[in-house]
This record gives C-alpha cells, sequence and structure tokens, in this order.
C-alpha cells in the first residue's frame, strides 16, 4: 500500500474518498466536521443526524459531496471521545473503514488528519492511521480464482492514498511515521502470509526457504545457520528429535542472526525464539477433529520472528538480533514419540513425556537451552503454547510471563504502543511442583490441569538459566478465528511482529 503524504486543505483535495475524524463529545463532532459541513450548506449534519451517527469509535458515515467540494464522497469517521483518542482508537477506526472498502473501485483516498494530533503526537498519530489503514487490507487471495477485472495479486483498491497533514512537508516525523508503519505492515503480512499458508505447503523445508531468502536478500547483513537432523542429534536435542519422530517431514533447526555495523544499545544481544510446529496433530494423542482444524497455526510464533527478520535491516536495531527456530510436524508416525517416554534436552535435563501434545514446549527446550549458550542479553520466546492461556485470557490476549521484572516492564511497554494486548501471569515456585517427573528431571504435562499456561511457562525456564527471558503464549491472539479487531482479517494475525519491532526500536 503506497501511502503518500500532502499538504493541502481537505476541501481542496480531489479525491473519490475523503475522510475526515469526528468526535463524539465535540459540538458537531468537531473543527473539521464542523467546516465541511459549513461547504455543505449543512447537508453532512443532517446525514449525521439521519443516520443516527453518533461519533463512537470506528463508526462512519458515507456521503456524497454533489459537486460541493473537489472529493467525491466523504466518509465522516467516529474517533469517540476526543480525551480518550489513542493510537489503538485510530487503528482500529481506520481499520473499520478499510474492511469495509476492501474489494470496492475506487481509485484515489485523502486521509485528513486536521484535529486529530492533539494529545498525540503527529508522528503517532499518522503511524496508526497508516498501520489502521494497511493492516485491514490485507488479504490472502493466492488460492482464490480470479475474479472478473481485477488480477488476483492485485487487490488494492486505491491507486493513492494521501494522508493530509498540516506540517506534511515539512515534519520528519511524519515521514517517520508513514515509513515506520510500511516497515512493520510489510513485516506482519509475512507472517500472516506464512501462518496462513497450508500445512502440506508449509512444512519445515518450506521455512528454512524463507529463512535462507531473507538471509540472501539482506546481501550478508543476515547469516543463516540450518541444522538438520543429524547435525541437531550432534548437538544433543533430542527433546526436538522426539517430536520430530513421527513426522514423515524432515526436521530442521534455523539461526537466523543480524549484527548491526556499531552497537550502541545496553542490551547487546537478543534472541529471538519462535515455537515452528508447521502442524500439530497432537500427536499419539491425537487431537479430536475440531481442535486440530486450525493446527497449521502452530507456527505462529515462528512467523513473527521470520516477520521480523524479514524486515530487520530497516527496522536497524542498535543490538545483535539472533532468531531461532525448531521446525517440525507434530504427528502419530510409526516411530512417534510416546506417552511415558524420557528425552534429554540439549542443556542436559531430562523430561518425561506426560503428553503427546504438550510438543511446543520439548522443542522449545532445546530452542532455549541453544539460545542460551549465545549468552544474549535477553530471551523472547513467542509461542503458541496452550489452549489453557485462551481459557485465561481469551482469544484477544497474550499471556506474558517472565524471569525478568525490567523485561517485562519493556514488553508491556511495547504492547501498548502497538496496540498488541497481553496480560502478565505468575511464574509462582508454589506450582513448580505440577512440572516435576517421577523418574526425569521435569514432565511436559502439568500434574493439574488448572493453570496450564503456566505450568509451561515454568517448564520452559527450566531451559533458561539465569538470562533474562520473557514467553508471550500467543495461542489466542494468532489466530482470528472470528472478526474482533477491525484491522485484522480472519486468520494469521501476525501477532508479536509489531509489538517485537517496537521493542527492538526503543532499546
Ligand atoms: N498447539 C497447542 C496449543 C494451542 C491450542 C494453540 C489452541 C492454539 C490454539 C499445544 O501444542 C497443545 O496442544 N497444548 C495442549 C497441552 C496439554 C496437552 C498439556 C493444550 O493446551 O491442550
Ligand atoms: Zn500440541
Ligand atoms: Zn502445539
Amino acid at each position: 500500500m503506497n501511502i503518500k503524504t500532502v499538504k493541502n486543505d481537505p476541501k481542496n483535495i480531489k479525491a473519490d474518498i475523503l475522510v475526515i475524524g469526528g468526535f463524539s463529545n465535540l459540538p458537531n463532532f468537531g473543527a473539521e466536521a464542523t467546516g465541511i459541513d459549513k461547504l455543505f450548506g449543512g447537508m453532512l449534519m443532517l446525514e449525521a443526524e439521519s443516520a443516527n451517527f453518533i461519533g463512537g469509535a470506528g463508526e462512519f458515515i458515507s456521503v456524497g459531496t454533489v459537486g460541493k467540494i473537489p472529493a467525491k464522497r466523504v466518509i465522516l469517521l467516529g474517533l469517540g471521545d476526543f480525551k480518550a483518542l489513542s493510537t489503538e482508537v485510530l487503528r482500529r477506526a481506520f481499520g473499520s473503514v478499510f474492511k469495509n472498502l476492501k474489494g470496492k473501485k475506487f481509485s484515489t483516498l485523502a486521509i485528513s488528519s486536521h484535529g486529530i494530533s492533539k494529545n498525540i503526537s503527529s508522528y503517532e498519530c499518522v503511524k496508526a492511521i497508516a498501520e489502521g489503514t494497511a493492516l485491514a487490507s490485507y488479504d490472502f487471495n493466492k488460492y482464490k480464482k480470479e475474479k472478473e477485472g481485477r488480477k488476483k495479486e492485485k487487490t488494492e483498491n486505491f491507486k493513492e492514498i494521501f494522508l493530509i497533514a498540516k506540517d506534511a512537508l515539512t515534519s520528519k516525523q511524519i515521514k517517520k511515521g508513514i515509513t515506520e508503519a510500511e516497515i512493520s505492515c510489510a513485516a506482519t503480512f509475512y507472517a500472516r502470509d506464512l501462518v496462513n499458508e497450508p500445512a502440506s505447503i508449509c512444512v519445515p523445508v518450506h521455512l528454512v526457504a524463507h529463512a535462507r531468502e531473507i538471509a540472501k536478500a539482506s546481501k550478508g547483513k543476515i547469516k543463516v545457520k540450518i541444522f538438520n537432523r543429524e547435525e541437531c542429534k550432534k548437538r544433543g536435542m533430542d527433546a526436538f528429535l522426539a517430536v520430530a519422530a513421527g513426522a514423515g517431514e524432515e526436521p530442521y533447526f534455523i539461526h537466523l542472526s543480524y549484527k548491526p555495523k556499531a552497537i550502541s544499545s545496553k542490551l547487546k544481544k537478543i534472541a529471538l525464539v519462535g515455537k515452528g510446529i508447521t502442524f500439530d496433530s497432537g500427536g499419539l494423542q491425537t487431537k479430536p477433529g475440531e481442535s486440530m482444524a486450525t493446527m497449521k497455526l502452530d507456527m505462529a510464533g515462528a512467523a513473527a520472528v521470520l516477520g521480523v527478520f524479514s524486515k530487520i535491516v530497516e527496522i536497524s536495531p542498535r543490538a545483535e538480533v539472533h532468531g531461532i527456530i525448531a521446525a517440525t510436524e507434530n504427528m502419530p508416525g510409526s516411530h512417534a514419540y510416546k506417552p511415558g517416554d524420557i528425552v534429554r534436552a540439549s542443556n542436559g535435563k531430562t523430561i518425561e513425556i506426560g503428553h503427546t501434545d504438550a510438543e511446543g514446549r520439548v522443542t522449545l527446550a532445546d530452542s532455549l537451552s541453544y539460545a542460551t549458550k549465545l549468552k544474549p542479553d535477553v530471551i523472547i520466546d513467542l509461542a503458541t503454547l496452550t489452549g489453557a492461556c485462551m481459557v485465561a485470557l481469551g482469544e484477544e490476549v497474550t499471556g506474558l510471563m517472565s524471569n525478568n521484572k525490567k523485561l517485562a516492564e519493556k514488553i508491556k511497554e511495547s504492547a501498548e504502543s502497538s496496540g498488541e494486548k497481553l496480560w502478565e501471569l505468575p511464574l509462582i515456585n508454589e506450582y513448580r511442583h505440577l512440572i516435576k517427573g517421577t523418574h526425569a528431571d521435569v514432565r511436559n504435562s502439568g500434574a493439574s490441569r488448572y493453570g496450564g499456561a503456566i505450568t509451561a511457562g515454568l517448564f520452559l525456564e527450566e531451559f533458561v538459566g539465569k538470562v533474562p527471558w520473557a514467553h508471550l503464549d500467543i495461542a489466542g491472539p494468532a489466530w482470528a478465528e472470528r472478526e474482533t479487531i477491525s484491522y485484522v482479517p480472519l486468520g494469521g494475525t501476525g501477532y508479536g511482529v509489531r509489538l517485537l519491532i517496537d521493542f527492538l526500536k526503543k532499546i
């Protein structure tokens, strides 16, 4: 999506559609709407009244301008209470407009940011508008028949989007907002595409191909190491290989690394670890059909890491960043790992298999052990780890667990600025006995079905040593089963990409 900033008066701009914001608690929805209404001879307010438009966040009306201004239509977009305006309100409001315009034939659109940026900076304002606009326009349509008159690759209905801002031409902040939105949206689309790809295509070697492509495109700025089964065996990654044992597809361990020219941040080395189960059938303790239906999503953590790496040169963090993925299917083949098996992870700890469907943490045991050996300042893992986390926090909120308060606070800040919601769960020692093994050091399924997100987090903690670490259980937000957030279409959401980018930019 190509968004340009322009300096113009909204009432003079030529476009198929002009979007202006309106606030529920300002007279006539605020100065902007009032100005346009004057040119309309009061028609805009009459329309608003007859449509019961009250300016609530995300509510909008579309009105033909019948030649009163150069724009052909005006969309009056509700932004809610002026005092409650936030970047997430903007993302969702603009998302709701774009979700609605998807597939419709318009060619130019102008968005006025006049009068919006009162209590948030113009940089934040423009970035949020551009993000809401672009993220809502995403479509995974490569498997759909071409529709008449439109090529399937090109579903963008707007050739040009103009963002009108008073200081568009002079403000570096505005340009920065647009550029950052373009980067974060492209990286999010990268992750969404990978998650939406069917699991029979998106097998472990497919993730390897993506990692290699990312490294190749970076012209030496990103390095990639790939370990096959034999190499993993040599490195003692028996936990990861146990999960892979039942799969027809070959497993691969992926390690991407990015080194900036100069490291100038306090955090010098960061490891991002993604759960990379390309399909989770549950293994021998196979999932019931309904729960298995969406299990191509189980590599969403890996997709987020790859999404970030696809744009890491542009993000240009001031630290070394490592991306780590143990990629395999979890399948019930004749060599599949079995309940009661005992496997040793590469940090030496033994794991008793209580349940073959708790496979993510078994693969992560080796990914986190590997990450720890790199001696990073922090490790952040993203994993579609437990149904229990969804029971606790619902479909839109990630469970954050961490052994380090400072790191957890930084992640919460990035969640707040990106709008990617999370809530911290306590990694309390009182529950540690629930993951004790009978004949091994730890057990991969908790002795109680209660507190399943926390016991999974405690299990992971066994593999990070003393390294500051944060675990994001993204089982809910990684996949949109129903329409909830306006700028998140059904399917893979790309959750985590924007949060991680924000984190990397702020270190
Ligand atoms: N991949 C699933 C978790 C999941 C469930 C992600 C629903 C997204 C949506 C994970 O591997 C799993 O199956 N976990 C089990 C663990 C249990 C057997 C201890 C679960 O949550 O039921
Ligand atoms: Zn599972
Ligand atoms: Zn899983």
